[in-house]
């Protein structure tokens, strides 16, 4: 039997295949629920369930099943069925309901899924619980649901981490009943088929919230290792230690107040200040993509061959990049001793992955088969991306450049990865200033999300719309950024430096300076950062300041962690620092021969003076135009330097603590400490006079 179908909402509509009821979710791009498809799915559950169908399936259309609660409704008030709502009349319906996954279950969209009474899922999907990256807890039951289903241990790992499982795995763990191959067609004839099964073997409505089995007998000491795992690994974010207690509620609690504790959990997060900041953070990333003034027929070139040029620190993280995303690089070097040796490092991170088991052992080898060494720039002539990595030497850059000129195929990417060169000069010596661009990738640049795309005056759109969309391919976090010293991270980053050492001298100790960057939230402090990239890197002596105290650092011998002392000295088997009174003696020779007065200088000094010079040169760069948004600055500093992003990023948390008082210390620190940093932004000084924001600026 079939009929007609009806639609319930604008995304949802009921239809039939034969006796059974099919629930179609249309809502792009990512199916949230959003109010009224939460209301299409209460009604159209309540309608099938008066209907004479046997069974219901619930399945989505478009690129996957739901991806969680529509963020964008949250913060300004829900209307229309409740997410509890349409759940209860899944798991509280008198008809099997099943739930048809592909794509991604995530979020809300699981949580659906675990009130339906049975799950079929494709191959191909991912079902997760990601609340976490957005600083909550899965507010739909995911707390007491996950672990009646997948046990304490698995839930903790799950929700805490947030990262999604295949279907197969799901399989294993018995959160899904079956999985399919093909599309989703198949995936909904499958469903249908398995609906039909059901009800002809009259198996019964399995509801996981009748189930306890999984979350008895737990011993408390499961969930001490958790809550001592996410203070170290997720220092300072709320999230984490909010889930823990809902997960350990399963075993204390029935399941109804286990979902009131759960409830009030999700609440509280969902008003605090971290998940707002972490909420504003997923959106600017995703408007980072959005290139104004690019035309909208611009289609980017399909990058199948990737050349890198220099297989040192950063040539050879960067050909990971793509390998892993299975496109094929070739890497050339000037000698085959340089070769061998940026090759055997990659092969030693593969290994490394594949024995902490972050990838599988056979990868190692798909992996490096993708990565061709070669010593003959020739080979790059076919390459549609070629990214030079050498040493960061004006002449050195463009004589390549005039290079890669000569070999490189008509409407190749030309681009460099320089950290502080202007592009059009090198550019200029080519006869194709329009292909070229900068990719400025971050150290380990097999790790770090950021990529800075930096434009040059001449940059085509194909160039930039490609470049930012080879970047997504390979999993990087992409912004785009004008040409000054430094672009955005590393010129705003001089400035805290600056201020940093200035602040040594006035009798703040280095350890100081690190902690107080600590526990702003900061992975570590510019000087245990120095220490472990090492204090020699670019150092001279022939150059060397001994007024300067990396430069003088360097004069004694101190190369940072490699030789165990640097700002600190080094536990040569622990690692551990210790801060040197060796060091706090030359601090002290310096700052008497440069007349510096030392005093106590306090911790809110020290992180006013640290952060509001970035403050204002993130102003500056808004001003001058090169990032195109404020929030594409907090893209940079959250995803590329550490800044906390539960604190949003330096735009956003500036605009928190309040830019008039923002504005009027700087104008106080640059009457008693000079310095062209210490001089207000114009913008700055407009935003803070008009109470306008810095995140929202260009938006
Ligand atoms: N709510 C609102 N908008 C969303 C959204 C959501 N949950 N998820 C994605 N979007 C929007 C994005 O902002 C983007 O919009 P744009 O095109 O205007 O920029 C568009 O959908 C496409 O998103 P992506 O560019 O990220 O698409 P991808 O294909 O790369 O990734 C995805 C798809 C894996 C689903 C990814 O979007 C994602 O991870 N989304 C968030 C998933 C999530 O966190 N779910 C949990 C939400 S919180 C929750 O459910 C609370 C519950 O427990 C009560
Ligand atoms: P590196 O010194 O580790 O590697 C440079 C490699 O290029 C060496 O292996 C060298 O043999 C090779 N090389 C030099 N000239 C060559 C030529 N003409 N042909 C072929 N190979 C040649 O340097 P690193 O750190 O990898 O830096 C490379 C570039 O990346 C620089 O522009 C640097 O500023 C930039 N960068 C570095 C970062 C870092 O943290 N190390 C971060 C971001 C950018």
């Amino acid at each position: 039997m079939s009929s007609d179908p009806v639609q319930l909402s604008s995304s949802v509509r009921l239809e039939r295949r034969g006796d059974v009821a099919l629930l179609v979710v249309d809502n792009p791009p990512v199916n949230a629920l959003s109010h009224h498809v939460r209301s299409g799915l209460a009604e159209g559950l309540a309608q099938a369930a008066a209907s004479d169908a046997t069974a219901i399936v619930l399945i989505c259309a478009g690129r996957t099943f739901i991806a969680g609660a529509d963020i964008s409704e949250f913060g300004s008030g829900m209307g229309g069925a409740s997410l509890l709502d349409v759940q209860d009349a899944m798991e509280n319906n008198a008809k099997p309901v099943i739930a048809a996954i592909h794509g991604t279950a995530l979020g809300g969209g699981l949580e659906v899924a675990l009130c339906a009474h049975y799950r079929v899922a494709l191959r191909s999907a991912k079902l997760g619980l990601p609340e976490v990256n957005l600083g909550l807890l899965p507010g739909g039951g995911g707390t007491q649901r996950l672990p009646r289903v997948v046990g304490v241990e698995k839930a903790l790992r799950m929700i805490t981490g947030g990262a999604p499982i295949s279907a197969d795995e799901a399989l294993g763990d018995g959160l899904v009943d079956e999985v399919v191959d093909g599309s989703v067609a198949e995936l909904e004839a499958a469903a249908v088929a398995f609906a039909e099964r059901l009800v002809a073997e009259g198996r019964p409505l399995v509801r996981i919230s009748d189930r306890d089995d999984k979350v008895q007998g737990i011993d408390a000491s499961v969930f001490a290792a958790a809550r001592a795992t996410a203070a170290t690994k997720q220092r300072g974010f709320d999230a984490p230690a909010a889930i823990i207690d809902c997960i350990e509620a399963t075993t204390t609690m029935a399941i109804a107040d286990g979902l009131k504790y759960e409830q009030r959990r999700f609440l509280e997060l969902m008003n605090g200040p971290q998940s707002a900041a972490q909420r504003y953070a997923f959106f600017a990333e995703r408007a980072a993509n959005k290139i104004p003034g690019l035309p909208a027929d611009t289609a980017p070139i399909d990058i199948r061959s990737v050349g890198i040029l220099g297989a040192g620190t950063m040539g050879g993280g960067i050909a990971m990049n793509f390998a892993n995303a299975g496109i094929p690089v070739v890497i050339v070097e000037r000698d085959d001793a340089s070769l061998q040796k940026g090759l055997g490092v990659v092969r030693k991170n593969y290994e490394r992955s594949a024995s902490r088991g972050s990838i599988a052992a056979a990868d190692v080898e798909t992996r490096m088969s993708l990565i061709r060494g070669s010593l003959d720039k020739q080979d790059f002539a076919d390459c549609d991306l070629v990214i030079e990595a050498v040493f960061e030497n004006m002449d050195v850059k463009q004589s390549v450049f005039r290079e890669l000129d000569a070999i490189c195929k008509p409407g190749a990417v030309l681009a460099t990865n320089t950290s502080a060169l202007d592009i059009n000069v090198i550019a200029s010596v080519t006869s194709r200033p329009e292909s070229v661009i900068g990719l400025h990738f971050f150290s380990p640049a097999n790790v770090m999300k950021l990529l800075e795309v930096v434009r040059g005056d001449a940059t085509s759109p194909t160039i930039i719309s490609t470049s930012m969309a080879v970047a997504k391919r390979i999993g990087k976090v992409a912004v785009l950024v004008g040409v000054c010293h430094g672009f955005v991270g590393n010129r705003m980053l001089a400035k805290r430096g600056a201020e940093a050492d200035r602040m040594v001298f006035e009798g703040a100790t280095p350890a100081q300076v690190d902690r107080v960057l600590k526990d702003f939230g900061f992975p570590m402090g510019p000087f245990a950062m120095m220490d472990l990239a090492g204090l020699d890197i670019g150092w001279s002596a022939e150059k060397s300041n001994p007024d300067n105290l990396r430069d003088a650092l360097n004069e004694s011998g101190r190369k940072g962690q490699k030789n165990g002392r640097g700002y600190y000295v080094y536990d040569p088997e622990t690692r551990a620092a210790t801060p040197d009174p060796e060091v706090e003696q030359l601090v002290r020779d310096i700052a008497a021969r440069k007349g510096i007065e030392q005093r106590e200088v306090t911790d809110q000094e020290v992180l006013e003076r640290l952060l509001y010079p970035m403050v204002n040169e993130g102003a500056r760069i808004l001003e001058e135009g090169i990032a195109i948004r404020g929030s594409d600055i907090d893209v940079v500093w959250t995803n590329g330097y550490g800044f906390p992003v539960y604190r949003g990023g330096p735009m956003y948390w500036a605009d928190q603590v309040g830019l008039a008082e923002i504005a009027a210390k700087i104008e106080a620190y640059g009457a008693r400490l000079g310095g062209s940093h210490w001089e207000l932004s114009p913008l700055l000084a407009r935003l803070a006079a008009d109470a306008g924001a810095l995140h929202r600026h260009g938006a």
